[in-house]
């Protein structure tokens, strides 16, 4: 008999026939009269199956033993429809099968809630848990959301390299990779020559694809790259991994204003696609973790995000009344607190900030005519901060070349970079979506840690 899931059997199921199905035991019941419902769940679903047990199955008295919360099984029987509230349908096993056992008195998970802290450290065993199950179906939508958005816009999906020898946001973030024997060379007390490692030079773990997606968009078009992303900053914020992945798209052809609406319709379709798909793993987060996170997903998606020159939420800081931490002044860069109160108090829906000082920014941003600002944009949102980093980018040659200058940076170093200016130059523009920052937005999680399945943090990389 072919195995049924479990989401297939609570929607459409066929009833009052013979099913197989397997999973992992969330709770038994015992009951008096000499019958046990057990809870099963195995993945496909947030509803657990209910599953009736009684005497006439065989090897009754050992099950009840072995039907522990954590054990995996198999169960043939017949799918009925339930007479008691809680659930539509139950199977009646006529055979049970125990594939492995779980000692009551040693599986962790065996009482309910447990910290996210305690879950962190058995990362192995949280996709058994409620939230972790609905975290990773939420984050499968969202993926899937993110690949139909751009191929249903005709953009090619583009592999950027993940070992990389450029550092795309200069921020000196970036791992390094190498072959040499360090260990070796600090007991030998040697320099070390790069031209003996593995690429001949020094390459690390890429910050962003950016700067390889350019060279696609500046031939085929649009284009998007959706990967690993590593950065070496040594913060421990609720907000930071080490590891993440970002989707990077880039457009020939497109300004700022074509940026930000692309962005803008971005997050509405990967929003729109988590409710619609996942209502049984969204209605937790409301009952559970927390109730506005379904409200504001609707309201980001109805509503046009608010566009904010850096400029206009500098004067709007400074007549706020609010005592920052850090004061605010023309030129700084903008500290979370800014941007929550801009996003969460002034305006109360996503926020774009753009034209910010150039000093700040990366050298590949477009120079505005003032002198002193970039087309740049961040895209603020409730909860989870900044979500978006993007830009036009500067495709004149020699304004390029002066900014690589002001960033202390070697144009011989980019030099396949700044050929894109050289043949063909086309006005282009891209971005990236932190994924785990959507997911914090939409879960309403409060730690990035706990939205990623294999978090990466300074001193954290256990599994
Ligand atoms: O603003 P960022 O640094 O922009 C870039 O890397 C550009 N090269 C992107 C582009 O234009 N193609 O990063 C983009 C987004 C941030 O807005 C944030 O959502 C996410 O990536 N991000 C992180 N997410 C988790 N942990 C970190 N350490 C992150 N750093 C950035
Ligand atoms: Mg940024």
């Amino acid at each position: 008999m072919q195995r049924l899931k479990i989401a297939r059997l609570l929607t459409n199921g066929p009833l009052d026939s013979e099913v197989d199905v397997r999973g992992w035991v969330r709770t038994k019941r015992e009951s008096k009269q000499g019958f046990a419902f057990v809870e099963l769940n195995d993945g496909s679903s947030f509803n657990n199956l209910q599953v009736v047990v009684d005497r006439a199955v065989p090897g009754y008295e050992s099950l009840l033993k072995q039907l522990t919360t954590g054990s995996s099984v198999r169960v043939v029987g017949t799918l009925k429809a339930s007479p008691a509230k809680g659930q539509a349908v139950e199977v009646h096993a006529r055979e049970v099968e125990v594939y492995g056992t779980a000692d009551a008195e040693k599986y962790p998970l065996q009482k309910k809630g447990h910290s996210y802290e305690f879950l962190r450290d058995i990362a192995h065993l949280r996709p058994r848990t409620n939230t972790f199950g609905a975290m990773a179906r939420v984050r499968n939508t969202v993926c899937a959301a993110i690949h139909e958005f751009y191929q249903s816009r005709g953009f090619l999906y583009v592999h950027t390299p993940i070992i990389t020898t450029s550092d795309c946001e200069g921020a000196g973030q970036m791992f390094q990779v190498t072959t040499l024997d360090l260990a070796l060379l600090a007991r030998q007390q040697r320099e070390v020559d790069f031209t003996q490692d593995f690429f001949g030079k020094p390459a690390s773990l890429t910050v962003s694809g950016q700067l390889e997606a350019e060279t696609f968009a500046c031939g085929l078009g649009d284009v998007y790259t959706f990967g690993p992303t590593f950065r070496a900053e040594n913060s421990n914020t609720t907000r930071h991994l080490a590891e993440f992945w970002m989707v990077e798209p880039e457009m020939a052809f497109y300004d700022l204003e074509d940026n930000m609406q692309l962005a803008q319709e971005f997050i509405q379709h990967i929003l729109r696609a988590a409710l619609e798909r996942c209502p049984d793993d969204m209605k937790f987060f409301v009952d559970r973790v927390d109730k506005e996170v379904v409200r504001t997903a609707e309201t980001i998606i109805q509503n046009e995000f608010e566009r904010v020159t850096y400029t206009e939420a500098i004067e709007l800081l400074q007549k706020s009344g609010q005592a920052f931490e850090y004061p605010v002044e023309w030129g700084v860069d903008l500290q979370s607190e800014h941007e929550r109160w801009l996003t969460e108090t002034k305006f109360c829906k996503p926020v774009i900030l753009y034209n910010y000082p150039r000093s700040f920014k990366p050298f590949y941003m477009r120079c505005n005519d003032d002198g002193k600002t970039v087309r740049a944009m961040d895209v603020l949102v409730p909860r989870a901060g900044e979500i978006i980093g993007g830009s036009q980018r500067e495709e004149r040659l020699d304004v390029l070349l002066q900014r690589m200058q002001e960033c202390h940076l070697d144009p011989e170093q980019y030099w396949w970079y700044v050929d894109l200016r050289r043949y063909g130059s086309v006005p282009h523009a891209g971005f990236g979506l932190g994924l785990e920052r959507v997911l914090l937005l939409l879960t309403g999680m409060t730690n990035i840690r706990d939205v990623i399945p294999f978090p990466r943090t300074p001193r954290h990389a256990e599994f």
